[in-house]
């Protein structure tokens, strides 16, 4: 009798304490908070591009190109959650804006200093065609950007696709704005040499802005254009390359051409752990990345952090790479259990995304780097958390098991 009656609470105490010991998850009401400070967040080009592609990890993932599925993907959204129904009206708004005298030249999505930005809507406006929106001729949205890219825009002196209209200047951002649309209308258009273009997009500008005198880690900024170079190691822009590379990753994964560009997805695999491996390298023992990652002075930014646990969780998700998930764990712990997500769900410290060397408050991109790195996670969850750092773990849990045994003995 005696000893049931002590088993009950114990289990329950065990319960309690494990799942605050095992980094639980965001709950629904903050998950939703970090979505809507998003939305309220998210007025430039390359936000509503990040904001729909964070949507559509979290709540239309069918229509990722991170999904299981093959792509190009279904043509229906019959049962599709109303999250797509937020990306395709991103799509709505923006092409709503375009002037119809401008139909069928090559243009941005929207006007905007900046030629790789607006593209990062491509996907969005691609979907919104796929699913057949027929208020608006998303179909010569898309081709006008594609145009735009591909024929109008200033190219570095490598053939690179530059960042700024005014001049070629690459930004490693660039990498998660322009390839994985260039990537995703070659799919939907059975074009492999736009897929292959968008692989070699990322190629040149790896190139470009890899230093191999520093770990490997990613320039921000090189070239002379509208605004001044940055030679510094941006966390941000880091992780966009690596993010930018997944996406194409899986995109060619999932579609007719991963035979094919098999040689391509092995260079890109090596590419995203490339910059991992420079990244977490560079972490310290706060598990949050500095703004510039090899300064000691410069600020602690969550945005970045969030967004490389996120490139981890989908590296092993899509290649089975577990390499960095023990870094990424312990970062996604201490984001989500340390006061870095307050309470109307704003992720901080971050990064002014409008200033990249000055620390903000409010950053569109952080949120959606929240979301995307809970999306990636959620799967690797699912998947029984391969590679999961199992010392930190067990040691924690042991710990808590612990404590709860000495806590009870002693109510004894
Ligand atoms: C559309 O244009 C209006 C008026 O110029 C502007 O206020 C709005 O922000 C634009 N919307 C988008 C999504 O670009
Ligand atoms: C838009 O959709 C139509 C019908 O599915 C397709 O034929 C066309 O290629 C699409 N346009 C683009 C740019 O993907
Ligand atoms: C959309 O624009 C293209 C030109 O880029 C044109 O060929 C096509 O007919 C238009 N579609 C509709 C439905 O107006
Ligand atoms: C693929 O797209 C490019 C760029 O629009 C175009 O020049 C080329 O003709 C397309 N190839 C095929 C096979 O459609």
């Amino acid at each position: 009798m005696r000893s049931r009656s002590c088993l009950y609470p114990l289990a329950f105490c065990c319960a309690i304490g494990l799942s605050h010991a095992n980094d639980g998850s965001l709950s629904d009401s903050q998950l939703s908070s970090v979505q809507n400070r998003l939305e309220d967040a998210a007025h430039q080009s390359w936000e509503f591009g990040t904001r729909a592609q964070a949507l559509l990890e979290l709540d239309a993932s069918p229509f990722s190109v991170f999904s299981d599925t093959s792509l190009p993907p279904p043509h229906d959204i019959a049962d599709m959650t109303e999250n797509l129904q937020a990306v395709l009206d991103i799509a709505e708004s923006v092409v709503s804006n375009q002037s119809s005298r401008t139909a069928g030249q090559a243009r941005p999505l929207l006007p905007d200093g900046s030629s790789g930005d607006p593209a990062s809507i491509g996907v969005a406006v691609l979907l919104a065609n796929w699913t057949g929106q027929d208020r608006l001729n998303y179909s010569d949205a898309a081709t006008g950007q594609l145009n735009y890219l591909l024929n109008v825009a200033p190219r570095y002196e490598n053939g690179a696709i530059s960042h700024r209209t005014a001049s070629a200047q690459l930004w490693s951002d660039s990498v998660f704005m322009v390839p994985p649309f260039l990537a995703y209308y070659g799919v939907l258009n059975s074009n492999q040499s736009l897929v292959e273009e968008a692989y070699n997009q990322c190629k040149l500008y790896r190139d470009i802005l890899r230093d191999s005198d520093n770990g490997n880690l990613w320039k921000h900024i090189v070239g002379k254009s509208d605004s001044p170079a940055d030679a510094g190691y941006w966390s941000t822009g880091n992780g966009w390359a690596a993010a930018g590379m997944l996406r194409v990753l899986a995109t060619i994964q999932h579609s007719p051409y991963s035979d094919a560009l098999s040689n391509e997805m092995e260079d890109l695999v090596a590419w995203i752990k490339e910059i991992q491996g420079a990244m977490y390298d560079k972490l310290d023992d706060s598990y949050v990345f500095r703004n510039y990652v090899d300064k000691d002075d410069a600020f602690y930014d969550a945005s970045s952090t969030a967004l490389m646990a996120a490139t981890v969780y989908r590296l092993s998700d899509v290649w089975d790479d577990h390499t960095h998930i023990p870094l990424a764990q312990r970062s996604r712990n201490v984001l989500l259990n340390g006061k870095h997500i307050d309470d109307d769900g704003w992720l901080t410290p971050v990064v002014n995304p409008h200033s990249y060397g000055v620390e903000g408050s409010k950053s569109a991109e952080g949120q959606a780097f929240v979301l995307m790195m809970e999306s990636a996670h959620a799967v690797w969850h699912s998947a029984g958390e391969p590679g999961n750092g199992a010392a930190f773990v067990e040691a924690s849990k042991l710990l808590t098991i612990s404590t709860v045994l000495i806590v009870y003995i002693a109510l004894l």
